[in-house]
């Protein structure tokens, strides 16, 4: 009976340190948030803002930039989630994704107007969280 007794409690300690420890899928975020902004959502928003205002996509290539540009928005999303659970923050980084999915859609069907009636709500996606969560920029009124 004593040995059972060691036996569970030797297996409660191994369990408890298993807890303890990080799982070995958990995330591991490498990108500030400065980072995240400036070397991938930035220069994805600018390409889809520039192909419009230049009166593109005009050709494969640009569509395929735009196309890629679209889905690191929309999946970007989900890297400025994982680092902040605040539900302010998660609504205004859903709207990435959504308009992130619209514009890939357009892209996708080679769609310019579609893809040009996005822009003002790209811009929009990046504006709401800044006013909200960048006081530096944006000084509380
Ligand atoms: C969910 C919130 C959120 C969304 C959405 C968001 N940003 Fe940001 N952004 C921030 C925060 C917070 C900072 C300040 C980061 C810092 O300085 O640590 C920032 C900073 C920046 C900076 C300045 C980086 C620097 O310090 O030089 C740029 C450029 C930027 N964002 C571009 C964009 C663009 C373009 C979009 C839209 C396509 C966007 N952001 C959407 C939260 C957001």
């Amino acid at each position: 009976m004593r040995t059972i007794g060691s036996v569970l409690i030797c297996v409660l300690l191994l369990l408890r340190v298993g807890l303890v420890q990080s799982p070995p899928d958990a995330l591991q975020p490498v990108a500030t948030m400065k980072q995240l902004m400036l070397d991938v959502i930035y220069p994805a928003s600018n390409d889809i803002i520039l192909a419009v205002s230049r009166g593109g996509p005009n050709d494969e290539k640009e569509w395929a930039q735009v196309r890629r540009s679209a889905m690191t928005l929309a999946e970007s999303a989900n890297l400025l989630i994982m680092r902040n659970r605040n539900p302010s923050w998660i609504a205004d980084a859903r709207m990435l994704t959504e308009v992130g999915t619209a514009a890939y859609k357009a892209a996708e069907s080679k769609d310019a107007t579609a893809l040009g009636a996005v822009t003002e709500q790209l811009d929009r996606s990046c504006t709401t969280c800044h006013q909200q969560f960048r006081p530096t920029v944006f000084p509380p009124r």
